[in-house]
């Protein structure tokens, strides 16, 4: 049997014996595994197409497959069998990640192929398959269509991988995340004109001081007027960290070179990675990123849960104040329902909204009259709660996970200035998640918890009097 029958095969007769605790009621999930990076965000015959880093068999990153899920609304998505399956010599321990194009009605995959020898060292090459019904893919029979000699001399031999495919013009461009070999992280631009033969242009972009001394997942787009290049890196020293960063600046279309002054996280928390974007039919430039992260330890890993991890919200991004914002697109709207209504709370302690539930939006906005601390309570019982903060002294957010349940812990913090003496939240809770955008997107951060089923109520507090 080929390698997608069995993958296919083995999630229809597994997915079922996933354990529900966790899984997400609004989130696009595996069914059954491990899941990482979204991969080849594209509308084609009119509907999302996601593709995702998949390992079907165990929750756990090894051979990666392609999955894949298609939705008509970027929220309620449908599972459709797995596009890429690690079956050749050139992509044998793994279809990394990469990006997807339309050109003549047909559906073009360029993923990286990833080779493990036995000594452990690994080699990428950028690889194709194309399909006409955007289902069933077919290998390019000559692959890689980028192979490890096309790779510049100032360039690491072993980590090109993630391609990213545009069309500018005429021509086609991929830029492929990589390292100088001396611990700086940087992308390479390659062009073609026939998708099949690609000619090395340029190193398009390269980390400045602690920016990561590998980039993954780069991407390079034009928003409202500005270039922005997004890239997910990984800085070593002192400790492995992983984080999605990206930079406002200029592209010069002499010298193929993105240059840049400063970088700035794309989301606050604790668990959002390798990001992804599309300019949608609409007009918008929307986000989807993995909703995990390589030093977070899921729930979902351990006690037979048989699967893991989860793609965030998709969020519309736009420039303000020379800042990316960013929203969650405005089709999760129609999925409320139960609203509950509170106005003109004047708070200077603590109390409970007496509503509970472990899915939910909470919409906010706090008045500041005299607090020192104020902010909300939410997965909360007698021994846990996810604390959502906001101190008026140091002007800082924070997210603390500390007494969250069974999960990873910590806190992480964000400078935020309230406007008019106001802040605004707008929370989506699912489960196991939380995205909390601040003051009209201006700032968001992620994470994962893992409560117990009865951390149901939602709480409000204040040290000083908030409204
Ligand atoms: C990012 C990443 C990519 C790679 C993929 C492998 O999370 O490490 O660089 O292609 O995951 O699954």
């Amino acid at each position: 049997m080929n390698k997608i029958d069995k993958a296919n095969n083995y999630i229809k007769a597994n997915k079922d014996n996933v354990k529900n605790d966790y899984r997400l009621n609004y989130h696009l999930m595996g069914d059954c595994g491990w899941i990482n990076d979204p991969n080849g965000f594209i509308q084609y015959k009119n509907v999302y197409n996601l593709f995702y880093q998949y390992n079907p068999y165990k929750p756990v990153h090894e051979l990666m497959h392609w999955g894949h899920a298609v939705s008509e609304d970027l929220i309620k998505w449908r599972s459709l069998p797995v596009a890429l399956a690690p079956d050749r010599e050139y992509d044998k321990s793994g279809c990394f990640s990469g990006s997807t194009i339309e050109k003549d009605k047909r559906l073009y995959i360029i993923y990286t192929g990833h080779v493990k020898d036995e000594t452990g060292q690994h080699t990428e090459t950028q690889c194709m398959a194309y399909s006409n019904d955007g289902i069933n893919f077919k290998k390019y029979d000559n692959n890689p269509i980028i192979s490890v000699n096309q790779i510049p001399d100032d360039a690491s031999k072993n980590d090109f991988r993630d391609p990213k495919i545009f069309k500018y013009k005429e021509n086609y461009y991929i830029i492929v995340g990589s390292n100088d070999g001396k611990g700086k992280g940087q992308a390479i631009l390659y062009k073609s004109n026939d998708l099949i033969n690609w000619k090395f242009i340029n190193i398009v972009a390269r980390a400045k001081k602690n920016m990561g001394d590998m980039w993954e997942c780069p991407d390079i787009f034009k928003l409202d007027g500005k270039y922005m290049f997004m890239v997910s890196e990984i800085y070593e020293i002192p400790v492995k960290i992983h984080s999605a960063i990206y930079m406002i600046g200029d592209y010069d279309f002499e010298k193929n070179r993105f240059k840049y002054k400063n970088y700035f996280p794309v989301d606050y928390g604790f668990d959002f990675y390798a990001a992804q974007t599309i300019l949608d039919n609409k007009g918008r430039r929307i986000m989807i990123a993995w909703m995990d992260n390589w030093e977070t330890t899921c729930q979902e890993l351990t006690d037979n849960h048989n699967w893991s991890g989860a793609m965030t919200l998709p969020r519309k991004l736009f420039i303000k104040d020379n800042k990316l914002y960013s929203k969650p697109v405005d089709e999760i709207k129609k999925y409320r329902k139960n609203e509950s209504v509170f106005k003109e709370i004047t708070l200077s302690n603590e109390m409970d909204l007496g509503i509970k539930g472990d899915s939910y939006e909470i919409k906010v906005l706090f008045e500041n009259i005299g607090a020192l601390e104020f902010g909300l309570k939410i997965r909360a019982s007698e021994y846990e709660e996810t604390v959502l903060s906001y101190n008026t002294f140091s002007h800082t957010f924070k997210f603390n996970r500390d007494k969250s349940g069974i999960g990873p812990k910590g806190e992480r913090r964000t400078e935020v200035y309230l406007k008019d003496n106001t802040l605004t939240l707008d929370i989506f809770v699912d489960k196991c998640s939380v995205e909390v955008f601040i003051n009209d997107g201006e700032k968001v951060m992620t994470g994962r918890i893992y409560p117990h089923n009865d951390a149901i109520n939602i709480k409000a507090f204040s040290k000083g009097k908030v409204k």
